[in-house]
């Protein structure tokens, strides 16, 4: 894909000088810009969370919250035949003939790294290998200590854990356990197996540092990078001299793996011998201006050329949008053909409910399938039978954009290392072929990274910086890095906790700091809870950022549109969207309660008034948890009817996210400043309560996210008195003329706004 996918030299490498110029530049930013939106564009993102993504608490792949929660937790009853057919599976792995000598490599060793190809049984095995040879016990007393495991995502913690707890024949959440975050499911007195995301291993850390209730911890695809598994690494490096008797097992796939050795003074590597057959790569001969349309192109190629073998497809997109388009187009592209041989559509991302997650795993002999996946399926899930493999050469990731001042979901060519990995995916039962939907010339002239940037090189760094501060990391520059972040990142974090007040000016932490660490959410929302307080309004403090938690809770529909807004409008506050989330969930919960929890009752409640009941549940169970965590720190619950005094609190927490109106434009449109650099423009969200407004009180406003489409949409926004954000953020704004406040309040004219055309121009703009 010519242009639009090889110079990816630019692409993060130069965020540490960006940053210390304090603007965003990179060599060819114009360029840079069309292709990321080209990028964006074709990979039909709609709208990217830009928010500053929760570490500590761990998401996957960025996509926002919500996972088949209900499917993943139901117990089946297992069949003896199944189970039959489950220890069969299981000895035929290539982990299983050499158990023996990994387990000695294990007893020998403090650290051990294992390295074998996908599919080998390391996430599956590993850990069951350990408890069946008594490594889960204290060895003086026989006390049985917990196997834990981290995954990188929460969607593999819990589909691992299901399936190990089939293999073992126990129900999930007793000998074999879960937890993510805002979801526990284990049994301190059972659990003997525990999956969880990297993210609460390093929040379990903060509670005890020792790990005292472990006895061997597998870091699981430790070669994927993530910044929790970083962290996490350089902790254990000192943590196994406290602790001689903690095992350590870092799984990884071969990229990186001298690398984890090295680090850990010469561990002894285990190599799981694998079966692989030969792929051949196929490049395309030009460059595609649309790769969801050159792959739907090529899986029809393939699978009609090819209808004589069986051999499943697996196409690697970049998210959620553009696998549901490329579903979409092919069964569209199948509907015109004259009885075409049979086809399974499959998508599979992080947030598809489990149900629909589990049939990739379905086999058929008759039918080919096509699985059109995510990053996902390079390591973390092993889908059998995979003949054909076909690469986009995108992925989406998570990078920190100094300009923004925040993280930013953008999509960019894979390394080539990644790409290997993508290829073998086709080799793993029999000889296969991958069809590289970009040219061979991209990948040559070292156009295309060697290895993937770990996430500690590219993104906000300001959770971790925390974490490490309250973990007693005095200087972080001697920190253990595996890969040191670039220090002007280091800086950017430091210097974006200090401005939320959450470091002193000696770069300690601070009470409030102190107190943010407590939960498990993004430093803006642990600071807005931990303001409340003093706010007498954390009751409705915490049903926000509960509702801001997760993922959208209006459903949209296509077909009608007109009827989903209005009901939408039924719940609107005047002037914040905030206040129209806390609104919401207010009368869903005496909804709630009125119909006594019955399901189909608040079910119908909920269609009726277009709302996803599924976000709504969760939003409550995630409430519930930080009123917890609330209550454990004797922080008290206070109600408050006053919108001002909300308005005022969120604030006290977000000034350094606030926007001024400067001009209604052409279309009608609100056009806003960003208060913190004064040059960017941006726009409200077409969905924003503030749209539907004729006159806005005053022309300042806070706002929860930026979404990045064709502009710059802020998403949640609230409008603030300009006297606040003197007040709360007068590191940023200055406090010292008195004269000017008054003009400040007076500044802007208010124009009537025509509600109707603004919403018309914003709906063809972002094309909802
Ligand atoms: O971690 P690694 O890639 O080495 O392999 P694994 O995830 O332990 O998978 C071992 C085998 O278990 C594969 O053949 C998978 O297809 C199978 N498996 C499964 O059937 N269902 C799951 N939820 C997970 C794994
Ligand atoms: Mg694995």
């Amino acid at each position: 894909i010519g242009p639009t996918i090889s110079p990816v030299r630019d692409s993060t490498s130069e965020l540490a000088v960006s940053a210390k110029r304090g603007s965003f530049t990179v060599r060819d930013r114009k360029m840079k810009k069309e292709r990321a939106k080209q990028a964006q564009d074709r990979a039909g993102v709609k709208g990217s969370r830009v928010g500053k993504e929760n570490v500590l608490g761990v998401d996957d792949e960025g996509e926002g919250e919500g996972e088949g929660k209900d499917s993943a937790t139901k117990a089946e009853p297992l069949t003896a035949d199944r189970y039959t057919q489950i220890q069969l599976q299981r000895k035929s792995l290539p982990a299983f003939t050499v158990k023996q000598e990994l387990i000695r490599t294990i007893r020998e060793n403090q650290v051990t790294i294992v390295i074998g190809e996908t599919g080998s049984g390391k996430t599956t095995q590993l850990a069951q290998f350990l408890y069946e040879e008594g490594l889960g016990f204290n060895k003086g007393n026989g006390n049985k200590k917990i196997i834990g495991c981290t995954q990188p995502r929460r969607m593999a913690a819990m589909s691992v854990a299901k399936r190990v707890s089939e293999e073992m024949n126990c129900e999930i959440g007793q000998e074999v356990g879960f937890s993510i975050r805002f979801e526990d499911r284990t049994d301190p007195n059972k659990t003997s197996i525990k999956y969880m995301t990297d993210g609460i291993l390093l929040r379990e850390i903060l509670a005890d540092p020792l790990l005292s209730t472990y006895s061997c911890i597998i870091m699981d695809e430790a070669h994927e990078r993530t910044l929790s598994t970083d962290i996490l690494l350089g902790l254990f490096r000192q943590l196994i001299k406290k602790r001689r008797d903690l095992k350590v097992i870092v799984t990884s796939a071969t990229m990186n793996a001298d690398k984890f050795t090295r680090f850990f003074g010469d561990a002894p590597q285990f190599t799981i011998p694998g079966r692989t057959f030969p792929v051949d790569i196929m490049y395309s001969k030009s460059s595609n201006s649309d790769h969801v349309e050159a792959a739907v192109k090529q899986i029809l190629t393939v699978h009609l050329q090819s209808s004589t073998d069986s051999g499943d497809i697996l196409v690697f997109m970049t998210g959620q949008d553009d696998i549901e388009t490329t579903c979409e187009l092919l069964q569209e592209k199948l509907d015109l053909l004259d009885n075409p041989p049979p086809l399974d559509i499959l998508p599979i991302y992080s947030t598809l409910p489990q149900d629909l997650q589990k049939k990739i795993f379905n086999k058929s002999d008759s039918k080919r399938k096509v699985v059109v996946a995510t990053n996902i399926a390079e390591t973390s899930l092993t889908v059998d039978g995979i003949k054909y493999v076909i690469d986009t050469g995108l992925i989406k990731l998570k990078v920190y954009n100094p300009k923004l001042g925040m993280d930013t979901l953008q999509v960019v060519p894979v390394s080539l290392a990644n790409a290997n990995q993508r290829s073998g995916r086709a080799g793993r039962t029999g000889p296969g072929i991958t069809y590289r939907l970009y040219t061979e010339n991209a990948t040559e002239d070292s156009r295309m990274y060697k290895q993937p940037i770990p996430e500690i090189q590219r993104t906000n760094l300001s959770n971790i910086m925390l974490l490490l501060k309250s973990l007693g990391v005095q200087d972080i520059n001697s920190f253990p890095f595996l890969d040191s972040p670039p220090k002007d990142l280091l800086n950017c974090s430091l210097y974006d906790l200090w401005s939320i007040n959450a470091l002193d000016n000696f770069g300690e932490l601070t009470p409030l700091g102190k107190q943010m660490i407590e939960f498990p959410i993004e430093p803006t929302l642990a600071k807005l809870i931990v303001q409340s307080l003093e706010f007498k309004c954390s009751e409705e403090i915490v049903t926000i950022v509960s509702m801001l938690t997760v993922p959208n809770v209006f459903y949209r529909s296509k077909e009608r549109k007109r009827e989903s807004d209005m009901a939408r409008e039924k719940f609107i506050i005047n002037e914040s969207d905030h206040l129209t989330l806390l609104n919401i969930y207010n009368q869903w919960e005496t909804n709630l309660k009125k119909v006594k929890n019955n399901f189909s009752s608040i079910n119908s409640w909920c269609t009726k008034n277009f709302l996803q009941l599924k976000s709504l549940l969760r939003a409550k169970d995630i409430k519930n948890q930080l009123l917890l965590i609330m209550k454990k720190n004797r922080m008290p619950i206070t109600r408050s009817n006053d919108d001002t005094i909300i308005r005022k609190c969120l604030c006290s927490s977000f000034y350094q996210q606030s926007a001024k109106l400067t001009k209604v434009n052409v279309n009608g449109q609100l056009e806003f400043i960003n208060l913190r650099h004064n040059y960017m423009k941006m726009y409200l969200h077409p969905t924003s309560s503030l749209i539907l407004n004729s006159s806005l009180s005053t022309p300042y406003v806070i706002f929860h996210e930026l979404v990045l489409t064709s502009k710059e949409y802020m998403n949640f926004v609230t409008t603030v008195d300009p006297l606040w954000l003197l007040e709360f953020g007068y590191k940023f704004f200055d406090i010292s003329d008195v004269k000017t406040k008054t003009k400040i309040r007076n500044e802007v004219d208010f124009k009537y706004i025509d509600k109707e055309s603004v919403k018309q121009s914003l709906e063809s703009d972002l094309e909802m």
